[in-house]
């Protein structure tokens, strides 16, 4: 087992090239397999979850190459893929399993798949339901009125639909996006609450029929397209955990390179500035359909937010670092209405409390968030990642600011999005 030791760090400076975005390699790959012919994809990220979504479609038949951080897919067209021989696993990856059912219930065989322990609690009766109205047949393990991986889905012959999302999940919408491309017409998917558009944008540069009016976006089935080149801009996910560190300790300046600054995803953003942070962004420009900057980050002074409603969906994978954020801001801040956190790679609501509180943070747990008072002085303690990357990452952001050592037990969950995040911090102190 590994484990990540933190000590109270009194300022960090530096650049940073921050690893290419999750989702949007994920989406490259899967897209890359049913374009025809070649997909470059520049600045992938090789981490363990986007190497799960090479592996699932690897054994569907796609000849798929990973050099460092360049990938190439070898397309084979929207009737190329095969039946593997046995069960595809994800490991950890949610986003693998939610979107490559997409795609894998467009097709005419059947296929196993699952992952791990994590995988296997996490409901997927939100991609089911769809699916099944477009004519897919998915089994799964049933348990109080839910389905759970593994999953058999048995595809083919599919007919669109209009789905109008339940929940605001970017997986959803693209598990419906991605069938479209295999049915017999337009699925259309309506959203009120905007979520990544990562799979939409990728869509209109790979030319697949792709269109959206306001809350409706819609996709025509049947219609082939050919490979293309990608850039993956880096992750804000990942930053964010730099931007926190820079803002909470002293004396620090940051400079985080080649940022995608997707609208849908800088929720992150608009919440640190609101709580007073130094954040600059000086010159945007847009490559592969995905906006991106290099951005500075000074030591702050932070005071307390209230957070609740659209901004949920664009700030759902930050809550973890906002959350120790908030712990060294001036007053009390209140997260509401994210109660998807409890169904991630942990339950992100109970894990964070848990953690923090064994630091000395005054935090609340709620039923659909957190109620976090703060400036606390934090004392360096031993921690839980619950095999969670962004529980293990935003701990060791907490322990920059504790008294003494922190410890994180459990940290090869960081290999899922950021390979490589010890080395960097340590770099940087
Ligand atoms: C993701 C969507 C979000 C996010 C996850 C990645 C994606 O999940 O939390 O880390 O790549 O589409 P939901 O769709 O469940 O909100």
């Amino acid at each position: 087992m590994k484990s990540l030791h933190i000590h109270k760090t009194k300022s960090l400076k530096g650049q940073i090239g921050i690893p290419g975005d999750k989702s949007i390699s994920h989406r490259a790959v899967m897209l890359g397999a049913v374009a025809r012919g070649e997909t470059v994809v520049n600045n992938f990220l090789p981490s363990a979850d986007c190497l799960a979504t090479v592996e699932c479609f690897r054994r569907m038949g796609i000849e798929i190459k990973v050099k460092g951080m360049r990938c190439e897919v070898r397309g084979k067209g929207l009737k190329g893929l095969k039946a593997p021989n046995k069960m595809l696993n994800v490991g950890n990856s949610g986003t693998t399993i939610r979107l490559a059912s997409g795609i894998i219930a467009g097709q005419n065989f059947e296929v196993k798949i699952t992952g791990d322990e994590s995988i296997e609690k996490r409901p997927m009766g939100r991609i089911a339901k769809p699916l099944r109205l477009m004519g897919a047949s998915i089994e799964g393990v049933l348990k109080n009125n839910e389905i759970y991986a593994p999953l058999k889905i048995i595809g083919g012959n599919l007919k669109p639909i209009e789905y109008e999302l339940p929940v605001a999940s970017a997986q959803v919408k693209s598990a419906v996006l991605l069938a479209g491309l295999f049915a017999d017409g337009k699925t259309c998917v309506i959203e009120r609450m905007p979520s990544r558009d990562h799979t939409e944008r990728l869509l209109e540069h790979f030319g697949a029929g792709f269109d959206r009016a306001g809350e409706r976006a819609s996709i025509v089935g049947n219609c082939e397209f050919a490979g293309a080149e990608i850039d993956i801009p880096g992750d804000i996910s990942s930053a964010a955990f730099f931007l926190v560190a820079a803002l909470l300790t002293p004396d620090s300046e940051l400079h985080l390179l080649n940022v995608g600054l997707n609208p849908t995803r800088t929720g992150i953003i608009d919440v640190l500035h609101r709580m007073g942070a130094a954040i600059e962004i000086p010159r945007e420009r847009v490559l592969s359909a995905e906006p991106r900057a290099d951005i500075i980050v000074r030591s702050s002074e932070l005071r307390s937010v209230e957070l609740n409603g659209e901004i949920i969906p664009r700030i759902i994978d930050e809550i973890p670092v906002i959350a120790v954020a908030a712990t060294q801001a001036e007053g009390v801040t209140e997260i509401r209405g994210a109660k998807e956190l409890r169904i991630k790679e942990s339950d992100r609501i109970k894990t964070i409390a848990s953690e923090l509180r064994k630091l000395g943070a005054k935090i609340e747990e709620l039923e659909d968030g957190l109620r976090i008072e703060g400036p606390t002085k934090l004392k360096g303690a031993i921690l839980q990642s619950y095999g969670d990357h962004r529980i293990a990452m935003a701990m060791a952001i907490a322990g920059l600011v504790a008294e003494g050592e922190t410890t994180i037990e459990n940290t090869e969950c960081i290999e899922t999005s950021f390979p490589g995040f010890e080395p960097l911090l340590k770099e940087l102190r």
